[in-house]
């Protein structure tokens, strides 16, 4: 018997967000079979969970809950290939020496944290990510959503199942308030620095009955290499997705392509406990979709098109659960049923650490119809 307790996360009547839970009574550094067990269930139930006071969990524990989803998987969600300089992830992360799978992210100057020392971490800006960016004399009041994503190289490495973020110190108070600029006049009043989620399952849901057939029957391709082929171009506003201007690095100036590393994976991506299916793109890593009818779609602007027009219902402000950091806050997320995104803009002295986990999984993600054959429509 397991002590924990799970419970859902409240929000307003108003609030399309149908995820999240607190679960509390928990030892993560020794958590039992049916300890985890429970967590298990309650991640594939809720796909965000939220552990408060968590502060002492070692980065080793961290791994070992990270890991436990996914037993046989070893290696950090991206391998190596964060060493690529020209990739866009590159200055973001930085590696514990002695736990190698776990990430210190963050702001500010750090003197010494788990045998990293004199680090500057730099909680990343929407301006250099965006085609365009909020005027700086507005900048610690608006801000935007960097990147809206699924943790995953995307090329060779298979899509981490779960990924684990701990607040280890959080810079306090302000509020920002985080902009669409897409013409829409949507805006979110959000925590500085949170981490928005929001539902794969949602954004299906969310469709047309053609477009969740379209979604269902659709195979998505990802650019080799993603995090260095994206790194010319330019975001849209909103985060979600890629402008169309010609700006991405050639693929015959990529790093050597092997063909066989290439990612070709469902667009609904089905829950392994529930059965329900989930619309799962990395927006900005598209590159060709292939129709069921056998015909693949290879115009980068009109693919873009498409995969934002379908997910954008998703990220609408009512649907955005942006989390509210707290010290000690351990939050672990189902990363093959949400989408992410950094948010916020920090001033320099406002110092932040945040620890990150996720391991490349053993195994792909479920499409539509799974091992078994069962269609979840
Ligand atoms: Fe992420």
């Amino acid at each position: 018997m397991s002590r924990i307790t799970v419970q859902t996360l409240v929000f307003p009547e108003t609030s399309g967000i149908n995820f999240g839970a607190a679960v509390s009574n928990v030892d993560i550094e020794k958590l039992t079979d049916a300890d985890f067990d429970v967590i298990r269930d309650a991640l594939y139930a809720h796909q965000v969970l939220v552990f408060k006071d968590q502060s002492s969990v070692s980065p080793r524990a961290q791994f070992q809950l990270t890991q436990r989803f996914d037993p046989a998987a070893t290696s950090y969600g991206h391998g190596k290939t964060l060493d690529a300089k020209r990739s866009i992830l590159h200055p973001d992360l930085k590696t514990i020496p002695h736990q190698p799978q776990v990430q210190v992210i963050g702001n500010g100057f750090v003197r010494e944290y788990e045998g990293l020392k004199d680090v500057t971490l730099k909680h990343p800006h929407h301006k250099t990510f965006h085609a365009t960016a909020i005027p700086a004399h507005d900048d610690l009041d608006f801000t935007r959503f960097y990147r809206w994503h699924i943790d995953a190289a995307l090329y060779g490495l298979a899509p981490p199942v779960v990924t684990t973020l701990l607040a280890v110190e959080v810079p306090s108070g302000r509020r920002q308030i985080c902009r669409y600029d897409d013409g829409t006049g949507d805006e979110l009043h959000v925590p500085l620095g949170t981490t928005a989620f929001v539902s794969g399952y949602t954004m299906y849901e969310l469709l047309s009955d053609s477009d969740k057939e379209f979604a269902r029957n659709t195979r998505v391709e990802y650019a080799p290499h993603p995090y260095i082929w994206m790194s010319g171009a330019k975001s849209r506003s909103d985060g979600l997705g890629m402008l169309s201007q010609g700006l991405e690095v050639p693929l015959d100036q990529l790093p050597t392509i092997e063909e066989d590393k290439i990612q070709i994976l469902p667009m609904c991506w089905r829950n392994p406990v529930t059965g329900r299916l989930a619309v799962q793109v990395h927006p900005s890593a598209v590159r060709k979709l292939h129709l069921a009818n056998g015909t693949v779609i290879d115009n980068l602007a009109e693919v873009r098109d498409i995969i934002h027009r379908l997910q954008r219902p998703g990220i609408a402000p009512n649907m955005v659960y942006a989390h509210d950091w707290e010290q000690g806050d351990l939050v672990l997320f189902h990363n093959r049923g949400v989408l992410h995104s950094v948010v916020g803009a920090f001033a320099e002295h406002e110092v932040r650490l945040f620890r990150q986990c996720n391991v490349a999984a053993s195994h792909f993600p479920e499409g539509p119809e799974g091992p078994e054959g069962i269609a979840a429509a």
